[in-house]
């Protein structure tokens, strides 16, 4: 059994047990790591996935059933910063179409917390302890992937560090918390995490997505000129969690800004790179999300009126972001993004590839 299992037991005992008791009974994948300590897993994984491939292709077989095929029952996914915020929501939302989920965080605690989640709500995801800066840590996140899943079919980029400042030298700014100097090492830390952490995971999840064989979606087209047979699955797919950040510029976001920007570029030059292996690769631009990552950054602007903020006004800065910072005139749950990464990632996206899909009630309109 898994060592990060272990770990939940002393945490969650009671619910863990239960919903290990569930899953045990219904879920393929956990008795498949049954199979793991009888030396047979990854034949019996593979096994697995396949009888789940083949029934979803029977259900694609048919002309109509392809685009309402949402499922991921027997597909695998890694979400990378799932201990909370959008991840978390992205790590349950793809549990709950029947996904394994490899939840990936330097955040223990949080990151067996999502774990214990999904657990509770009759999921199936694995704890992953792994830092965004260290490359050994991807391989590792990999290679466990592999050993407890069998496969990969989605790679979620999302573990972020939040970096605000600017270049006019501090004090000549807004006089707010983001009116500070951009340093070296904030530069070189915020490359680590948003822009290496997430060129080191596609790197890595590359070679697993190549031994999968492509979905099974397949279209019958007839638009009167005989019917056309359209192979539209792919092998795996990547979706980037950028920012409306990526492309709008705004006040001392400058290192920020810069990093989602690559975000971007890193989306679309992957996209045309890897079209050939059919896997596609997106992302997604959140506009102003309620999540504590967020909260970091309203304490710091604290209020708009111009008044310098000694003591980082937190309710100020949550009213700016909920009022002006969209047309919507609130902020989204993390959830309303993890539905926007779920299409992309799904086979109802199989036509998408390079798009960056803006979840931002309006803000950058
Ligand atoms: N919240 C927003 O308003 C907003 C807006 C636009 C874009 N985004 C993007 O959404 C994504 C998630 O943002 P959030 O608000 O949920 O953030 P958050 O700070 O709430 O959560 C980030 C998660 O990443 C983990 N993490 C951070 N650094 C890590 C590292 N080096 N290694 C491993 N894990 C690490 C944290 O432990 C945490 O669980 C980010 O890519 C962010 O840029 C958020």
């Amino acid at each position: 059994m898994r060592t990060e299992r272990r770990v939940l037991l002393s945490t969650a005992q009671h619910s863990y047990r239960t919903c290990f008791k569930h899953t045990a009974m219904d879920n393929p994948t956990v008795a498949a790591l049954a199979g793991l300590a009888a030396g047979a897993a990854v034949a019996t994984m593979y096994a697995t996935a396949s009888a789940q491939r083949a029934e979803s292709a029977d259900k694609a077989a048919h002309p109509n059933a392809a685009a309402s095929s949402s499922t991921m029952a027997g597909h695998v996914a890694v979400v990378t910063g799932s201990g909370g915020g959008i991840g978390r929501s992205i790590a349950e939302k793809f549990a709950a179409a029947g996904a394994s989920v490899m939840v990936a965080d330097f955040n223990a605690a949080a990151g067996e917390a999502t774990v214990a989640k999904i657990y509770a709500a009759g999921g199936e995801a694995t704890f992953c302890l792994w830092d965004a800066t260290k490359e050994a840590d991807t391989v590792r996140l990999m290679a466990t992937t592999k050993a407890t899943y069998g496969r990969l079919d989605h790679l979620v980029n999302n573990a972020v560090r939040f970096v605000f400042g600017h270049l006019r030298g501090a004090g000549a700014g807004s006089g707010t918390g983001t009116d500070r100097d951009v340093t070296d090492e904030d530069w070189k830390a915020l490359f680590e995490t948003n822009v290496l952490g997430y060129a080191r995971t596609i790197k890595h999840a590359l070679p697993l997505m190549r031994l999968n064989q492509p979905s099974d979606k397949i279209i019958h087209n007839d638009q009167g000129a005989g019917v056309a047979r359209l192979d539209c699955g792919s092998r795996g797919s990547i979706v980037n969690v950028a920012s409306v950040s990526s492309w709008i510029a705004q006040p001392e976001f400058i290192p920020y800004n810069i990093s989602k920007g690559g975000v971007s570029q890193m989306t679309k030059c992957c996209a045309l790179d890897f079209a050939d292996e059919r896997i596609r690769v997106n992302a997604v631009g959140p506009g102003t999300i309620d999540t504590q990552g967020a909260y970091g950054h309203m304490k710091a602007i604290g209020t708009n009126d111009g008044v310098s903020l000694v003591d980082n006004d937190y309710a100020e800065g949550k009213k700016f972001f909920g009022t002006f910072a969209s047309c919507a005139k609130r902020m989204a749950a993390p959830d309303e993004v993890a539905s926007a990464v779920f299409f992309l990632a799904s086979d109802e996206a199989s036509y998408i590839t390079g798009e960056l899909l803006v979840v931002d009630g309006g803000l950058s309109i």
